[in-house]
C-alpha cells in the first residue's frame, strides 16, 4: 500500500471532518443512484424474460420503459455511479490513512465491480432498444431467407443484451455487497485485522446493512418508478389505463413491502454497532429516518385507496430523505469510531506542520551567539587577544553600522602590528547582527 500512502496529504482535524462532510455528499449521490440501477435492471431483466415467454406486451414495455428510467443517461452513469465511487474511495484512503486499510481495500475492490456491472447494464440498456431495430424490420417479410435471417439476427441480440444485464446485475450485486463491507467496517474498529475476506461478507454486521441497503433501494426504486412515470415533467405520455393501472400497481408495491420490513433493520442495525459509535445523533437520524418511512406509508395508502397518481412526488422525496438520514446516521456512527484516529491524523499534521516551520523559518541570528562563536577567538571588548579590542577600534565607526557591516564582511588590513583578519564568512544579516550588537556593548568598556 506504498502507493496509497503517496496519494496523502497531512490532515488537520478541519480537513477530516470537511473530508467527512463531502463523502456524505457523495453518498447522497451514489447511494440513491446505485440502489435505481441495481433493482431497476433486475426487475426491467425480470420482466423481459417473463414478457417474451408469457408474449406480455406490457411486461416488454415496461422493462423497456423502466431500463431507460433508472439508468437515466450514460453521462449519469459515469457521473453519479463511477466518478462519484472513485472520489470517496479516495477520500477513505486520506482518513483512513496509517490505520484502517481493509476499508480502503474493500472499497477499491466494490470500485472494479460496481464500475465493471454499470458499464455491461448500459450496454443491456443500449443493446435492448437495438434489437427493438428488428422488431420493426421484421415487418417487412418480403423475402423468406432475409426474414429469417433477421429473425436469427434478433434473438442473438436479444440473448446477448439479456447475458449483458444478467452479469451486470452480478457484478454490481457483489460491487455493492463488499462496498457495505467496507463502509461497515469503517465502524468496526475491532475488526480493522480480520482481513479474511469471506468471514467479513458474511459476517452478521455486514449481511444486516447489505439487506438493508436492498430494502431502501427496493424502496426507493419503486418510489422511483412512481415519481418518474406520473410526477416528472408532467408523467409520461401515451399511458394508456391499463398501463397505468401495472405500473401504479407495481411502484406501490415495491415501495411498501420493503418500507414496511425496514424499521425492523434500521433498530437491528442501531443495537448491531459497537458503543463506541452511538451518540445521540445517529439515535436522532435513524429515528428520523423511521418517522418518515411512517410518513411513507400513510402517502402510500392514500394513494392505493384513491386509485389515484397524486402523491407519487411525495413519496419520491420521503423515501429519498430517509435514505440521506440512515446515510448521515452512518458517517456520524463512522465518526465517532474513528476519533482516535482523527487525533492521530490532527498529531500527524501537527508533526508535519512542526517540521515545515522549522525548516523553512529564517534561522534567528543572535548578534550576541555570532560574537561569543565566533569573534571572541580573536576579539575583546577591552584586552587585545589576536585582533585589537574593540573599544580600541570601534569608536572609529563613529556608529557607523553599515560601514562596520562592510569590514565584517570584506575585512581590510588598516591597523599595523596586526596579522590581517580573515573573513568569518558571515551573510549580510548577520554581520548586521553582531556588528549592531558590538556596537552597543562596547559602550560599557569606553
Ligand atoms: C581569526 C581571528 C579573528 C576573528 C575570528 C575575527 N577577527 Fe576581527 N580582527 C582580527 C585581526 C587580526 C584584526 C586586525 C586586522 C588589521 O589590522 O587589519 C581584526 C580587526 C577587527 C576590527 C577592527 C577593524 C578596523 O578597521 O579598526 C573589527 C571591528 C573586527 N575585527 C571585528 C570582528 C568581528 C565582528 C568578528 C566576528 C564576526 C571578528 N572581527 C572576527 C582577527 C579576527
Amino acid at each position: 500500500m506504498n502507493l496509497l500512502d503517496k496519494l496523502v496529504i497531512p490532515l488537520s482535524p478541519e480537513h477530516v471532518q470537511l473530508l467527512h462532510y463531502i463523502s456524505m455528499l457523495i453518498f447522497f449521490l451514489f447511494v440513491p443512484f446505485i440502489s435505481i440501477v441495481l433493482v431497476g435492471t433486475l426487475l426491467s431483466l425480470t420482466y423481459k424474460r417473463k414478457g417474451f415467454k408469457q408474449n406480455n406486451n406490457i411486461y416488454i414495455k415496461f422493462s423497456k420503459d423502466l431500463i431507460e428510467t433508472v439508468t437515466i443517461n450514460k453521462s449519469m452513469g459515469i457521473m453519479l455511479g463511477i466518478v462519484s465511487l472513485i472520489t470517496s474511495v479516495l477520500i477513505y484512503i486520506q482518513l483512513f490513512h496509517g490505520a484502517n486499510l481493509i476499508t480502503v481495500e474493500y472499497l477499491i475492490w466494490s470500485f472494479f465491480f460496481v464500475t465493471i456491472g454499470i458499464i455491461l447494464i448500459y450496454t443491456y440498456r443500449y443493446s435492448s432498444s437495438f434489437s427493438e431495430l428488428f422488431n420493426s424490420l421484421d415487418e417487412s417479410k418480403e423475402d423468406e431467407s432475409i426474414a429469417e435471417e433477421i429473425k436469427k439476427y434478433r434473438v442473438n441480440s436479444r440473448k446477448l443484451s439479456l447475458k449483458a444485464g444478467g452479469f451486470g446485475i452480478a457484478f454490481l450485486f457483489i460491487g455493492t455487497w463488499v462496498f457495505t463491507a467496507g463502509v461497515t467496517l469503517g465502524f468496526f474498529t475491532s475488526k480493522w485485522n480480520d482481513t479474511h475476506l469471506l468471514s467479513v461478507l458474511f459476517s452478521w454486521a455486514v449481511i444486516a446493512r447489505y439487506i438493508t441497503f436492498l430494502l431502501l433501494a427496493a424502496a426507493f426504486t419503486g418510489a422511483t418508478i412512481l415519481f418518474s412515470f406520473f410526477y416528472w415533467e408532467g408523467g409520461k405520455e401515451n399511458l394508456n389505463e391499463q398501463y397505468k393501472y401495472f405500473i401504479r400497481k407495481n411502484g406501490i408495491v415495491l415501495t411498501a413491502i420493503p418500507a414496511v420490513i425496514l424499521p425492523l433493520f434500521l433498530l437491528l442495525d442501531l443495537t448491531d454497532l459497537p458503543g463506541v459509535t452511538l451518540s445521540s445523533s445517529v439515535f436522532t437520524f435513524i429515528t428520523l429516518g423511521v418517522l418518515l418511512l411512517f410518513l411513507g406509508y400513510h402517502y402510500l395508502y392514500v394513494m392505493y385507496k384513491n386509485n389515484s397518481t397524486d402523491y407519487s412526488i411525495h413519496i419520491f422525496i420521503v423515501v429519498l430523505l430517509t435514505i440521506f438520514a440512515t446515510i448521515i446516521a452512518d458517517q456520524t456512527a463512522m465518526v465517532n469510531a474513528n476519533k482516535p484516529q482523527t487525533f492521530a491524523l490532527a498529531q500527524n499534521f501537527d508533526n508535519v506542520m512542526t517540521k515545515l516551520t522549522a525548516s523553512s523559518a529564517p534561522p534567528t541570528i543572535s548578534g550576541e551567539d555570532i560574537y561569543k562563536n565566533i569573534c571572541s577567538a580573536c576579539h575583546s571588548f577591552d584586552h587585545k587577544v589576536v585582533g585589537p579590542p574593540y573599544n580600541q577600534t570601534l569608536p572609529t565607526f563613529h556608529g557607523d553600522v553599515d560601514k562596520l557591516v562592510d569590514f565584517i564582511l570584506h575585512p581590510t588590513h588598516p591597523i599595523p602590528g596586526y596579522p590581517e583578519m580573515p573573513n568569518p564568512g558571515l551573510t549580510q544579516p548577520q554581520a548586521h547582527a553582531v556588528a549592531t550588537y558590538i556596537l552597543k556593548e562596547v559602550k560599557k568598556y569606553e
